[in-house]
């Protein structure tokens, strides 16, 4: 990087911090692949979907996780969504039948379940955190599929608890690009091992509850204490943590976010909110959602689809360069950091006339098949394609359909949160909503 560049390091770094859209916006409309000096590590912004297409898919073998992804293994451990290689893969094929089809069927009931019973409790009139309320729901869900577990009061709040402080400081830029700060003897990084902790210790005790009763439930837990590799060898109990521990974060966490940033945008959307309404009249008329409900509910998918166009919970994804290579016609060498971004992907304009317009409408007929793969890729792609998307894509449609038949989440223009560019695209200081009852 030439000396001007390297002198704009520290000024990109905060325009990053304080403007993150409107900072991805300029350098991923400015070319298809371009670098972008900043201290530490002056990542790739790669803007073009067939270039994504070529990082994620295909050539993929030539790249790992992004080194910010692989910090967040010293809070995560291993598990799928952090590790790489030989050992990914494994673990990957061991966790895969816990997806299967016919066993996401199976969660459909639990899902409507749980939306359901959160429904019953609500009241009219009642002012709550709608984003405190997906976290629970989507986590109960988890915890009820994946682990055949009730979570009581306590561990539900200490991983929420411990989720926040991890969220709070991975989007803190200054400890994202110079990570030896995180070293450091500060109050912030004490919360932060104790969030850790706790998360252990939550984790562990599921485990260890399972292991000490050696029932098979036929759940992903029991599949995975079951598993064997070719040598017959077990998953460990750390690995066994792990693995649990990213399932039980990242199956909730981000469809708690689509779902709390869709109840924003029927709010702003009157007309929206009314087609939705008139579609769950018309498929369910006085019941609750089931499995095969979902091919009628097609308003609802692409609400869906657009809210996750709009607000895609996992906004970025970053890979490293395992060697030097070419892409779009720009050097890249071993090392080196490549961001994508779903936010500005799906607010291209090519693809998305109108982009900043919530128009579920757009996704009827065949755009999804009209626009590059990688124009909208809310889950990712290629190898590493979310393991979830099946699952929290049955979620999202089913939930919502659960709760709207029922009560109208309304947020006022004046609630309206901020995105915060985490991790995850959380609400900054979470969302309030009022209920009416339909
Ligand atoms: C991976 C998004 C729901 C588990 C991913 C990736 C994305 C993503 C973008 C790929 C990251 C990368 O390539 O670096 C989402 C969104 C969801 C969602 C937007 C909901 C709206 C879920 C659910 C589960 C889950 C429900 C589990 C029940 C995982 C796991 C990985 C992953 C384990 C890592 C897979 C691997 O690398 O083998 N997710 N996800 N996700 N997701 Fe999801």
């Amino acid at each position: 990087l030439s000396l001007r560049r390297r002198l704009q390091a520290p000024g990109n770094m905060l325009q990053f911090a304080w403007r993150p859209q409107q900072f991805i916006a300029r350098h991923t409309t400015a070319a298809p692949i371009h670098q972008v000096a900043m201290p530490g590590a002056s990542p790739f912004f790669v803007a073009d979907p067939e270039l994504i297409d070529e990082v994620l898919v295909g050539r993929s073998k030539l790249f790992i996780k992004d080194r910010f992804t692989r910090e967040l293994s010293l809070v995560v451990g291993n598990g799928l969504l952090v590790s790489d290689g030989d050992f990914w893969r494994r673990q990957r094929r061991l966790a895969q039948p816990a997806f299967h089809r016919e066993r996401i069927a199976a969660y459909g009931a639990i899902m409507v379940d749980h939306a359901e019973r959160l429904a019953s409790t609500w009241r009219e009139g009642q002012v709550l955190d709608i984003h405190a309320a997906m976290m629970r729901l989507t986590l109960d869900i988890v915890a009820d599929t994946l682990f055949s577990t009730g979570v009581d009061r306590a561990i539900a709040e200490t991983i929420g608890d411990a989720l926040d402080v991890i969220m709070a400081r991975f989007s803190d830029p200054t400890f994202a690009f110079l990570p030896w700060l995180a070293d450091l003897p500060l109050a912030k990084n004490r919360r932060f091992r104790e969030a850790r902790t706790r998360i252990d210790g939550a984790i562990r005790g599921i485990v260890t509850a399972r292991r000490a009763s050696g029932r098979d439930e036929g759940d992903l837990l029991s599949m995975l204490l079951r598993a064997r590799d070719d040598e017959g060898g077990q998953m460990s109990d750390e690995q066994l943590r792990d693995e649990a521990f990213i399932l039980f974060v990242a199956g909730h966490e981000t469809t708690a976010l689509a779902l709390t940033w869709t109840w924003m945008l029927l709010s702003q959307h009157p007309e929206a909110w009314a087609k939705l309404r008139a579609e769950l009249d018309h498929v369910l008329g006085d019941r609750p959602p089931t499995l095969a409900d979902v091919p009628a509910l097609r308003y609802t998918d692409w609400v869906v689809h657009e809210s996750m166009r709009l607000y895609p919970p996992a906004w970025s994804i970053g890979r490293e360069a395992l060697e030097d290579l070419e892409l779009g016609g720009v050097a890249v060498p071993r090392g080196a950091q490549l961001w994508m971004f779903q936010w500005a992907a799906h607010r291209d304009p090519r693809h998305f006339p109108r982009p900043e317009a919530f128009e579920p409408e757009r996704w009827d007929g065949d755009l999804a098949r009209r626009i590059p793969r990688f124009a909208y890729f809310p889950f990712g792609g290629g190898p590493r394609l979310c393991i979830g998307n099946n699952f929290a894509s049955l979620e999202l449609v089913l939930v919502l359909a659960s709760l709207a038949r029922r009560w109208r989440p309304v947020v006022r223009a004046a609630d309206r949160p901020r995105p915060q560019f985490s991790i995850t695209l959380r609400p900054v200081g979470g969302m309030r909503a009022t209920l009416q009852r339909r």
